[in-house]
């Protein structure tokens, strides 16, 4: 292109986010029949018969806009978690609301705390704000929240902590995060991200939205593209005090969340036995998974979530290019920061089972090949 447009210069410092193959391409180019997406920790149960039945009979008032304040959802949502309606922002997705987060709360040369390796989205975010995200690596696949707490400056104007974390799938224990709570300064904003929090089975796990009352400082975000399988329409929210509410409304576009994925939000929140069921499911497979992971002498980071991160002892993206083979998709660790993993969301038995499988054949393919070489 002979025209060079000047833009800002922290965009153009941000690599292009690279999206998968679509499993229809997929498809074509390896000529499989059937495809596992088990990269993106969806839930792979799909959504609700709830939602199916809203969305077979919405849809004819698409021509008026959403209700920008979302205000069924909100009551529907303030009702199930006990929170007043003015704590909830909701967003396109809760990368929305981290983005609002930033948005209001970032400018040139603050500060935001955050783990490495975690969710992508924190650290872009702030940093296309202007702001400087201060990385703090995770230890044995968990955040070091005293760690976290040690980069703590008179700059700081953010901590996220993933709850369950993405990509490892751990928590961080009861009192430990309680007492990272207790002493991160007051004017610092704690944003626990607990996407995957319905997935938690542990006793050891910090609800975070009962202690809202007691910590004003705290952001809770939550989604309904995980265990409510909802990705595709983007809905998420955030729960917090009314004024940091106030200020998130203040930057979002008005008719952020459409009228469809609304509606669909509040039929899924209005199922919670299909919710529990999932969850019992998930549970099961993840069981499975790491006894099977075991059995093989691998490791695996304890996972709370809808997913699980195993050492294959050999290279993730070999890993995963010879699984893609057997008609499975995952995520490697490679550019996740553990190169010798793969990440998996937990599917069903026969996903499952099949994921074994096929990740047998492919460390036993390696050896042959490294024994021949
Ligand atoms: C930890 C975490 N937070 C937030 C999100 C964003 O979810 P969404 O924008 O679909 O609500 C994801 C998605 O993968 C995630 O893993």
């Amino acid at each position: 292109m002979a025209v060079k447009f000047k833009t800002r210069k922290r965009v153009e410092e941000i690599a292009p986010y690279v999206l998968g193959k679509s499993i229809a391409e997929i498809k074509i180019e390896l000529g499989l029949s059937e495809i596992r997406k088990l990269s993106e920790n969806e839930n792979i149960y799909g959504c609700s018969p709830s939602v199916k039945a809203y969305l077979s009979t919405g849809g004819s008032d698409i021509y008026l806009y959403p209700d920008g304040m979302a205000q069924e959802l909100t009551e529907k949502t303030s009702e199930f978690l006990n929170v007043a309606p003015e704590q909830l922002v909701f967003g396109n997705g809760s990368d929305e609301v981290i983005r609002l987060l930033t948005r209001a709360y970032i400018s040139e040369g603050d500060e935001a705390v955050m783990a490495d390796v975690t969710f992508p989205r924190y650290q872009t975010n702030v940093f296309l704000e202007g702001g400087t995200p201060v990385i703090v690596p995770l230890v044995d696949g968990v955040h070091d929240l005293k760690g976290m707490l040690e980069k703590i400056t008179e700059r700081t104007r953010m901590v996220f902590v993933c709850n369950p974390n993405n990509p490892t799938g751990t928590i961080n224990g009861k009192l430990e995060l309680l007492k990272f709570l207790e002493e991160v300064p007051q004017d610092v904003l704690v944003i626990v991200d607990e996407a995957y929090v319905e997935y938690v089975t542990t006793e050891d796990y910090l609800h975070c939205i009962p202690l809202l009352g007691q910590f004003e400082n705290l952001i809770v975000l939550r989604t309904f593209s995980k265990i409510y399988g909802l990705a595709g329409l983007r809905v998420g929210f955030g729960v917090m005090n009314e004024e940091i509410a106030t200020q998130l409304r203040k930057v979002k576009d008005v008719f952020n969340v459409s009228r469809l994925a609304q509606g669909a939000a509040i039929a899924a929140i209005g199922d919670q036995e299909f919710i529990e069921e999932c969850a019992r499911m998930n549970e099961k497979g993840r069981n499975y998974l790491q006894a099977e992971f075991s059995k093989m002498g691998l490791t695996c980071f304890p996972s709370q979530s809808n997913f699980i991160m195993v050492d294959c002892g050999m290279r993730g993206d070999i890993a995963a290019a010879g699984l893609l083979k057997h008609g499975i998709i995952v995520r490697a660790g490679t550019l996740l920061g553990y190169p010798t993993t793969v990440r998996v969301t937990i599917g069903t038995e026969t996903d499952n089972q099949t994921f074994i499988q096929g990740l047998k054949q492919v460390i036993a393919e390696e050896k042959e090949e490294s024994h021949g070489n």
